[in-house]
């Protein structure tokens, strides 16, 4: 599986990244305000950072509209992939995408029948979000295993990109249930770093080291 950054705050991607495990980026609507900066320019500054699939979402909500701004956004940069809301009209802005050859990320996808219609209308990625799923009561890792299981069954190559991630362990299970991609915060990327073991083990390490060569 692989691992997406879920933010548009630049220091964040370029934090990220050095670490050597980040393999693309996701943003949305909310995450771009937050910075408080042009849309254009936040993800034109993504791609020179991140050499991976960003994705910048629309915000039109017919069909016509969706495709002008994928047009604009495609032309930014080739890594762009199109975020488009899973609704009728984002299903049709999907499939003129893929017969342009603009990748799709499908997004706000909540049950296993919109990622398939995603899937069927040519989406490239589809975003089962799994934490405002378990946020109202619901199986978020549930539904990655469905996806995957009806992916597998008819061989389809859509992308499952596993979304609103909120802990590690939501990342752990994302990989069991078969997700290709957990699109994750910068906070859980670096709690995924974490073990007390490591800090202890390392604790005894440098202990032992110093009582050798005299420092202790
Ligand atoms: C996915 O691409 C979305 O940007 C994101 O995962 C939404 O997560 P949230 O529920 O934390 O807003």
């Amino acid at each position: 599986m692989l691992l997406f950054l879920d933010t548009a705050n630049v220091d964040e991607i370029r934090a990220a990244n050095s670490l050597g495990v980040i393999s693309g980026v996701t943003t949305n609507p909310s995450l771009i305000a937050k910075e408080g900066r042009d849309f254009a320019e936040v993800v034109k500054e993504i791609t020179s950072i991140v050499d991976g699939p960003i994705s910048a979402e629309v915000i039109s909500l017919d069909a016509e509209g969706m495709l002008k701004e994928a047009e604009e956004l495609a032309a930014i940069h080739p890594n762009i992939v199109i975020k488009i809301p899973m609704t009728a009209e984002g299903l049709k802005a999907t499939k003129a995408c893929a017969q342009r050859g603009i990748k799709t990320n499908v997004t706000l996808i909540f049950s296993a029948n919109q990622a398939l219609l995603a899937a069927r209308a040519g989406a490239t990625y589809v975003s089962p979000f799994v934490g405002r799923l378990d946020d109202i009561g619901h199986d978020g890792i549930g539904l990655i295993f469905e996806v995957a299981e009806i992916f597998a069954n008819y061989d389809i190559d859509t992308k499952i990109i596993s979304a609103s991630i909120r802990h590690p362990l939501h990342v752990l299970q994302s990989a069991k249930a078969g997700a290709h991609i957990a699109t994750v915060p910068y906070k859980v990327l670096l709690q995924m770093t974490k073990h007390p073991l490591t800090d202890k083990g390392i604790e005894a390490f440098l202990a032992d080291w110093a009582k050798l060569t005299g420092q202790a």
